[in-house]
């Protein structure tokens, strides 16, 4: 599979802003490496009009189909623009109380509607000073993907992001690359014990304050096969950066 690189825009770029460097991103784009861009809802339509071959995910989506959910979006309104979906965001996790009851409805109904879901998991900084990194990824994973068929044809993502390292401008909070490891290690073992063969199709990202300088360490790590950028994505040029480092390390 090939290896991924996905914008998460967060509530970032207005429309026109949004396009431009949506643009910028599409006339670069770096063969091998799969480039997804995550904008704001309101951005969908137009990205998708200007540039149809465009790769689009959604920050979040409902799991129903349609109903009285006031300010929320749909899967199936979602599936009309994009292919990707992130789920369990730590910062929907944290700020919309979405517990993994709710995220496991949600990886489920985006399966079943053919997108491909982006499961976000990670400790938080008390859990990573308690010891229990390990505990929570097994946890959220094992609660998240609950009652879920995967097979060898299932697509999906496990982006792991640590919650303390995320939009850290602080470089001491930068996980290392034998913290990453370890836990996308832990992740593969999990799902292919839990999916056998299916685990082929899971790819396993890293998410948390990537960059052009610290992300060659991050992708050389085997079990790691792209990122969920925040910051550097919001242009076009440094995304494009990340993107070809990816190439090369994964020698695409
Ligand atoms: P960051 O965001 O790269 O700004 O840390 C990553 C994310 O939250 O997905």
């Amino acid at each position: 599979m090939k290896p991924i690189l996905i914008a998460n825009w967060k509530m970032n770029l207005g429309l026109h802003v949004a396009v431009h460097e949506a643009k910028n991103i599409h006339k670069r784009a770096v063969e091998g490496v799969e480039l997804v861009i995550c904008p704001s809802f309101t951005a969908f339509s137009e990205l998708q009009r200007m540039l149809p071959e465009l790769t689009l995910g959604a920050q979040n989506m409902h799991y129903e189909s349609a109903g009285n959910f006031t300010g929320e979006v749909s899967v199936t309104q979602v599936k009309r623009f994009a292919q990707y979906v992130i789920i369990g965001h730590s910062e929907r996790r944290q700020y919309n109380h979405e517990d993994d009851t709710i995220i496991n409805q949600k990886v489920k109904s985006a399966l079943a509607h053919d997108l491909v879901p982006v499961l976000a998991v990670g400790e938080n900084l008390e859990e990573r000073k308690a010891g229990q990194t390990q505990k929570v990824i097994r946890e959220q994973l094992e609660k998240d993907l609950r009652d879920c068929r995967i097979t060898e044809e299932t697509e999906m993502v496990i982006a792991y992001e640590p919650v303390w390292a995320i939009s850290g401008k602080d470089i001491s909070r930068v996980a290392t690359s034998e913290e990453i490891q370890k836990v996308a290690d832990l992740i593969k073992e999990l799902l292919v014990s839990r999916f056998g063969s299916g685990a082929k199709s899971i790819r396993i990202i890293y998410g948390g304050s990537t960059n052009a300088k610290n992300c060659r360490e991050i992708f050389e790590i085997e079990n790691i096969s792209g990122s969920l950028v925040g910051s550097a994505s919001l242009e076009a040029r440094s995304f494009i950066k990340i993107a070809k480092i990816l190439r090369g390390v994964k020698n695409v």
